[in-house]
């Protein structure tokens, strides 16, 4: 008797027993997941905002994706910058200037531009980053 037909025995369809695999393995996954929602540590990176691939940063409201991080410029002109996974699932946050917020479109977590979670299923806030502006060299860091 091979193990389908086993569990057929036991009244489990194909549906069920993969569930009941799931079970275990999701619980492992979502453990895995929740390790690994801090942003980096140790930061210190230069970004020259005058070159084109960091030309976001020349507008309010703009922002990219570099080292883990977003950096932002926000309406008023000020730099921000925060890890660019969500603290839930570990999903690619975006920034929503107008909104003054971080949004995840994995489940609908916000987070303020300060890093605090405002709405949905986040754990905890976002890991923040200092920035300093000397010229066009962007600092970003721990
Ligand atoms: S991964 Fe962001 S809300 Fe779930």
């Amino acid at each position: 008797m091979d193990r389908k037909e086993f569990l057929s025995l036991l009244g489990f369809s194909t549906a069920s027993a993969a569930l009941v695999s799931c079970l275990g393995g999701c619980k492992k996954d979502a453990a895995a997941s929740a390790a690994n929602t801090t942003g980096p540590a140790g930061v210190d990176f230069t970004l020259d905002i005058s070159q084109p691939a960091n030309a976001a940063l020349q507008t309010n409201g703009g922002y990219l994706y570099s080292h883990n991080i977003i950096v932002a410029k926000t309406v008023n002109g000020d730099y921000i910058a925060v890890q660019q996974s969500c603290t839930h699932e570990q999903f690619t946050l975006a920034y929503e200037a107008s909104q003054h917020l971080f949004y995840c479109d994995g489940h609908g977590a916000t987070y303020s531009e300060t890093g605090a979670v405002t709405g949905g299923p986040a754990p905890r806030n976002l890991t923040t980053y200092k920035t300093q502006l000397s010229g066009n060299m962007l600092r970003v860091y721990s």
